[in-house]
């Protein structure tokens, strides 16, 4: 097998081992570890970092060192510097909300396990040219949803999806039904009021709910 199909397999199958991947934007780094402790708790373990707060990278870094059930992958990747960042960080994944032509080599040429973000064809084409099969759909809902999904599999029967924006309880697991959608993504598992207020048990009930739920589909 291809490097980049192996990374490509890693990827699927880190996806699709937890259904669920929140996204997490962590603004105090003393948060990092009991979050990361309290979703794993509640049965979900691959989690997306995104670098979107000065302290991010750090936060990562404590996760990893610190909550080794955890699966750590780095979000709101935006250009090659960042994707270096994640590499550097030792994440197990990478996930972009785009897909830009520099990145995307860039991506092509690391060893990185990698979701560009795509919410039109002409992206998905960018991303098949450069090798990447397996998506984040991205902002699911406000980008036509499940029915922008499902035309998009039409031509491009290939790609599997992790659709992430929109997504909560309520809508997670019609998303899931569809057979190229091997997760979805979202912030609804940790509320920015939850991390403040320091609710990991909130937390890790809200996950447990959710898996049970998910589980029982
Ligand atoms: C993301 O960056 O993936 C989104 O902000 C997550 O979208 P949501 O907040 O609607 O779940």
């Amino acid at each position: 097998m291809s490097a980049a199909k192996n990374r490509e397999e890693a990827l699927a199958a880190m996806f699709s081992s937890t259904c669920v991947i929140p996204v997490l934007t962590i603004d105090r780094v003393e948060d990092a570890v009991p979050l990361a402790r309290a979703l794993v708790a509640g049965g979900v373990r691959v989690l997306e970092v995104t670098l979107r707060t000065p302290v991010a990278a750090e936060a990562a870094k404590a996760i990893m060192a610190e909550v080794p059930e955890a699966i750590i992958g780095i979000g709101t990747i935006l250009n090659p510097d960042d994707l270096a960042r994640a590499e550097k960080l030792g994440a197990r994944f990478g996930i972009s909300p785009g897909a830009t032509p520099d990145l995307l080599k860039a991506a092509a040429g690391s060893n990185l396990p990698f979701a560009p973000g795509i919410a039109t064809a002409s992206e998905l084409m960018m991303m098949l040219a450069h090798g990447f099969k397996l998506a984040k759909f991205f902002p699911a809902e406000q980008s036509g949803g499940i029915k922008a999904l499902r035309a998009l599999a039409g031509p491009f029967p290939q790609v599997r999806f992790c659709p992430t924006g929109g997504i909560g309880e309520a809508n997670a697991g019609t998303w899931l039904g569809e057979p190229n959608v091997v997760a979805v993504g979202g912030s609804w598992l940790s509320p920015t009021s939850d991390i403040r207020s320091g609710n990991w048990t909130g937390i890790t009930a809200m996950c447990q709910r959710t898996m049970k739920m998910l589980q029982s589909r």
